[in-house]
Order: C-alpha cells, then structure tokens, then sequence
C-alpha cells in the first residue's frame, strides 16, 4: 500500500515536472514576488517556526490574505488551488501546524526535492522570502483548519 502510493506521487511527480518544463518553455517560470511589507519583518536567518501563527497573532490575517494570493501563484500548479492537492503533488494542509510540521516545511523550501538530477520541487527559498514562505505557510494552516 505504502509502496503503491510512493510509485503514484512519482508518477505525478513526472507529470508535473513535464508540466512545469512546459510553463518554462513559455518563460513564466520566475515565481511570483510577493509583498510582505506589512508582516513583521524577519531578517536573514530562518527561525524555526511559524512566526505568523495563532488567530490571536498580530500579523495572523494578513499573513493569510498575503499567503493565499502567494500561495495561489507559486505552489498551486503542483499542490492545487486553494491547497486542495490534485495528486501532483502532497496535500500541504495534512502537515501538522506544530513545530514538527514547521521543521519538515522549512526543509522542502529551502531544499526542494531533487532526486538523481530531476527537479520535482524547486528551492522555493531560493525566490520567495521567508516572510512570504511563512504567509503561504500560515495561509495553508488556515485550509488545514477548514478541513
Ligand atoms: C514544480 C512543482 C512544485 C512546486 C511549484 C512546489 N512544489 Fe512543493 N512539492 C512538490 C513535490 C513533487 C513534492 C513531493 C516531494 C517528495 O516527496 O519527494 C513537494 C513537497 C512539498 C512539501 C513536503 C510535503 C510533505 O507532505 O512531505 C512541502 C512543505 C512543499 N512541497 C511546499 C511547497 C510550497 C510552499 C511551494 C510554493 C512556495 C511549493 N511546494 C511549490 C512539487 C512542487
């Protein structure tokens, strides 16, 4: 069973990764930038969890309202519109909104998944700040929330 869904997220993995060659041929593969000059700013270093979360956070809507457009633009093609995954890809919102779910998201942004040379997720942290990754993050907890 297990084995069964490793070989499906491959295939869809490949799936995906024709599509995104296809997006690339168009030349629209620059992620989008966002805008987070609203969100407390958080400098260089990483800081090991969602520094937006919680409803009684300050910066919690507008890290929602900014992540859902950033999340729309720049993970939607691979994990589906409004964090409904298609199969492409995983289903963000079945990632715990703990410290646990905030070291593994850390680690696929900043190192993307890449297996023997074949990009099925590029270094998102490599376009996108940590304040817009950390406003996607947050946008996703909220679908998680709704779930
Ligand atoms: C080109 C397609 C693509 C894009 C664009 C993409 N991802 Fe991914 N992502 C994947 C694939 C495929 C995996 C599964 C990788 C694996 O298991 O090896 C994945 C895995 C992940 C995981 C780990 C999920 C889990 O349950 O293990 C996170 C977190 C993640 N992506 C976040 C993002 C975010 C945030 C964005 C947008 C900023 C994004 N991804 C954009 C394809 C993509």
């Amino acid at each position: 069973m297990a084995k069964q869904k490793m070989l499906s997220v491959a295939a869809a993995a490949m799936t995906c990764l024709m599509l995104s060659g296809q997006v690339m041929a168009h030349g629209d593969v620059t992620p989008q930038g966002v805008d987070t000059g609203n969100l407390t700013q958080l400098g260089e270093e990483w800081v090991d969890e969602n520094p937006y979360r919680g409803t009684d956070n300050k910066d919690n809507a507008e890290a929602v309202t900014i992540g859902s457009s950033a999340y729309n633009q720049n993970c939607a093609r691979c994990h589906g519109l409004e964090a409904i995954s298609g199969g492409i890809a995983p289903d963000l919102r079945e990632l715990e909104s703990d410290y646990d779910g905030d070291e593994w998201y850390i680690y696929r942004v900043r190192n993307g998944a890449v297996r023997d040379g074949a990009v099925y997720m590029p270094k998102m942290a490599d376009y996108l700040s940590q304040e817009a990754l950390w406003a996607i993050r947050t946008y996703v907890e909220s679908r998680r929330a709704e779930m």
